[in-house]
């Protein structure tokens, strides 16, 4: 008797530029899927595609993505400001969607798209690819088993001397991931954001921002965002009762450092000195898993397609990434007063 599998998943791709030629990789070669079409605006894009795909089909018309009955799942990596409309119409048309960051421009439509996807029974999921990220996973452990304590604040700094866009600003842009990675270390939603930022380059689109997140608990994360820094840094602190963690990106090997460093409160003690005590621990850089954030990404959404399972990033995850970035932009735009993000 032959054992067969499950089918794979029949994918479109939508945008075929520097990150969705990635997804276009991914999908062409995951066991689980199977890339069936490619849709780009621009044709040397798409003549890319046919060099490297010659099965694949491509168009230029959004349109034969979501008529074609042989599309099953639709990866949207166009502009930011398609992934609203793009990904309403997949949905409605019986489409499983992994929608690239940030899901919508909008909290309004990022409801909508969630009622849709409710409505219809299909897989919504957003491409916050940090929370597949090995590291993001260990740290994420490292704070539900309890090794860092009580997590206190957070810190990170995604900056670049490099492309600098014009269809969205470097909250937009770049905010995505370090709020989703915020929200998902502490498993809870600020209340208030405050957010100061600079146009530099371009009138009205920030190049520099610096947010901060006010959770409940006096948790707080502070994200540094920059396309106009000299350094190229991805870097990640948290401090916790116990431990602290530090997550470098640009580290080729050593992503993870664990530090226990930290001031032990004791009550009892009968001096000062003792009362606040100071520890200078080891630093542990941990051993975990290399595979590629992507692969785990991408591998996620056919999982969670043939399961039915909810997705780790799934709509309700980008709304509230969405709502954030709304109060952040909304902040920005008061001179960094504290803006309530609503619920
Ligand atoms: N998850 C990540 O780590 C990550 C990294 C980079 C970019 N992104 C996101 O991916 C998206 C794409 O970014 P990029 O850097 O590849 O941009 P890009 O400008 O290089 O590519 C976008 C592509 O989409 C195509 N496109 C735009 N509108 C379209 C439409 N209506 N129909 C078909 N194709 C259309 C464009 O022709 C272009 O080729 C953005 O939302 C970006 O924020 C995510």
């Amino acid at each position: 008797m032959t054992m067969t599998g499950p089918e794979p998943l029949r994918v479109a791709v939508v945008g075929a530029g520097e990150w969705g030629k990635n997804h276009v990789r991914m999908f062409a070669q995951l066991k689980g899927a199977r890339l069936v079409m490619v849709c780009d605006l621009e044709e040397p894009r798409l003549a890319d595609v046919r060099a490297a795909h010659p099965d694949v089909r491509v168009t230029t018309r959004y349109e034969d993505v979501v008529r074609d009955p042989a599309v099953e799942g639709v990866v949207i990596a166009s502009f930011a400001a398609q992934h609203y409309d793009q990904a309403r119409r997949a949905l409605e048309a019986g489409k499983h969607v992994l929608v690239e960051k940030p899901m919508t421009l909008a909290p309004g439509e990022a409801e909508a798209l969630v009622r849709v996807a409710r409505q219809s029974g299909r897989c919504l999921m957003v491409g916050h690819l940090l929370l597949y990220h090995p590291a993001v996973v260990k740290m994420k452990h490292l704070v539900t088993s309890g090794d860092v304590g009580e997590p206190f604040y957070l810190y990170s700094q995604r900056l670049n001397l490099g492309r600098v866009r014009n269809d969205e600003n470097a909250l937009w842009s770049f905010g995505p991931h370090d709020v989703a990675v915020a929200v998902h270390l502490f498993d809870a939603e600020p209340e208030v954001v405050t957010a100061k930022g600079e146009a530099y380059l371009q009138p009205g689109i920030v190049d520099v921002v610096f947010v901060t997140l006010h959770f409940p608990q006096r948790k707080m994360a502070h994200i540094h965002l920059s396309w106009l820094d000299p350094h190229k840094t991805r870097r990640t602190t948290l401090v916790g009762s116990r431990k602290m963690v530090v997550f470098d990106d640009m580290e080729p090997n050593d992503k993870i450092r664990i530090y226990d460093k930290g001031v032990d409160v004791r009550p009892q003690a009968v001096s000062y000195e003792d009362y606040l005590h100071v520890r200078f621990g080891d630093i542990l850089i941990p051993h975990f898993g290399t595979t590629e954030p992507l692969r785990l990404e991408c591998q996620h959404f056919l999982d969670c397609v043939r399961t039915g399972a909810t997705p780790l990033s799934d709509g309700a995850h980008g709304l509230r990434v969405v709502r954030i970035l709304a109060a952040a932009q909304k902040s920005l735009e008061l001179d960094g007063a504290p803006v309530t993000v609503k619920g």
